[in-house]
Order: structure tokens, then sequence, then C-alpha cells
């Protein structure tokens, strides 16, 4: 099947066959991303998901086809949020993307970015502040190359749920998420540092998320409910890859 572009508003959706097609086409977006920032900015500074849907991505990333068109030495990893747990734990998203790309990749030690998901939320949270402003420089907004999200079929996307104070954040860039049980505590990036960004790109799959993204991308009003709906790019670029499941309920669904 060939890739299906639908223009909404300022987002462009792709709808490719499959969550296999989607995950090769997010790796030429990180591959082909990283080479633009390298050459213009001289570095790649990514944030990335949790989430079952990017695993194939890193994977990806991981194996040889991708990695060696990466400059990996230039590139910087973040994380959009963190479980508040040990990086060894199966719910880390640290571990994730250890276990499926940097085990693989020689991404230097240096430029990986964690959320320390082993600290108390609040104490996390203010440590991976630091690290931002340290990177990106104290008295500005972080500007990432790229910002892989996904979406919750509740609308939640990074940690920031509906509801939730979080989303009314507009000074901190990173805020701690208190749940019900203590090991689903979170750390999140906030609305303005996700807005902030160079391109965005949302990664979603399975028919369990097309009323969802139905709401998101085709309901002006229903949007601003949802936290993934609030992602609007100050300046950067918003792409959705989503598998043609994901598409069923869009009303241009010609996919
Ligand atoms: C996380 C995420 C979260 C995720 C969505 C979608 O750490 O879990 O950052 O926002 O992207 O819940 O998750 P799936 O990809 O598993 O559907």
């Amino acid at each position: 099947m060939e890739t299906v572009v639908i223009e909404k508003g300022s987002s462009r959706v792709e709808v490719l066959s499959d969550s296999e097609a989607l995950s090769h086409k997010a790796a030429e977006t990180f591959v082909n991303g990283s080479k633009k920032s390298v050459a213009e900015r001289g570095r790649f500074a990514a944030a990335i998901s949790g989430g079952s849907t990017p695993t194939r991505l890193y994977t990806l990333l991981g194996t040889s086809a991708y990695r060696d068109r990466v400059d990996w030495q230039h590139v910087h990893l973040f994380w959009v949020d963190e479980r508040c747990v040990p990086k060894e734990h199966e719910k880390s998203n640290f571990r994730i993307a250890f276990d499926a790309l940097l085990s693989r990749a020689p991404v230097p030690d240096g430029n990986i970015h964690r959320i320390k998901g082993e600290e108390v939320p609040e104490k996390a949270a203010r440590d991976y502040e630091r690290v931002m402003r340290r990177f990106f420089g104290i008295s500005w907004m972080p500007m990432f190359d790229l910002v892989i999200l996904g979406v919750g079929k509740d609308g939640h996307t990074a940690s920031l749920f509906p509801g939730s104070k979080s989303l009314e954040e507009t000074a901190r860039l990173a805020v701690p998420v208190y749940l019900d049980e203590p090991d689903l505590n979170r750390v999140t990036l906030t609305l303005p540092v996700l807005n902030h960004a160079f391109q965005i790109v949302f990664l979603v799959t399975g028919r369990s998320k097309a009323d969802i993204l139905s709401a998101i991308l085709e309901d002006e009003e229903k949007k601003k409910r949802f936290p993934a709906g609030l992602v609007r790019p100050v300046e950067g670029s918003l792409t959705w890859l989503i598998d043609r499941d994901a598409a069923e309920k869009l009303n241009r669904n010609d996919a």
C-alpha cells in the first residue's frame, strides 16, 4: 500500500499499511532528522517515548541498516517521560530504549540524558530540569530537534493525563505525576517543552486508538480536552504516523 497523506489543519497525517511500515518510516524520519540537525546545529537532540509502539523503531535504529547512517557521537537522547522505577525495571522507559537501541548503537554515555526514575518524583523532575537547562542554556526553553510521542486511548501523551494540573504548567520543564500506585508515579516533560520542538512525531497504531484519533484530529472542540490535542508546535512541524487500523475512523480515510 502507498502511504496516504492527509492534511488536518496544521498537522500532517501519514497513514501506513501496518505497524512495521510505520516503524520503518519513523526510523527514516529519525535518520534524516539527525543528519539535518547535525549539519545545521552540530548536534541532534531527541526526546523519545515509552509505551509499546516505539519499541520496534528503537530496534530498527539498532540494526546496521539504520545505525550506520547516524552520527551517534552527535546524538543526544532525552526522554519525554519516565516511570518512577529503577532503570533496570521492566517498566522503565530508559530500559526499553537501552535493550532495543542503546545496547547496540555507539551513543556516548555523556549523550544519554535519562530521567532518574529511581529518585522520588519531585527530585527526579528537578534533576531532569537541571540537566536540560545545562544542555540547552539556562534562560531559554529547550528546543528539541525531534520529539517522539504516543497517545493513550484516554488522549494522554507523554505522562500528561486528561484533567491533570500539569497541563497548566508554564514555567517548569519537567514535573512529577502522582498516580494511584506508587510504582506508577512518573515524571514528564511539560507542554511548553513539547511545543517548542522543531519536529514532533506521533506514532499511533491499532484500532483501539481509532476513536481518540478522530476526536483529536477532526474535532476542534473535543481535541482541547485531550493532552495529545494540546500538542501544537510554536514554530516546528507536527506529523502523525499512524497505521491503517488507527485511521479507521478518520473521515478522509482513503487508506
Ligand atoms: C509512556 C508514554 C505514553 C505512551 C502512550 C501510548 O511512557 O507510556 O510516553 O505517553 O506513549 O501511553 O502507549 P502505547 O505506545 O503503548 O500505545
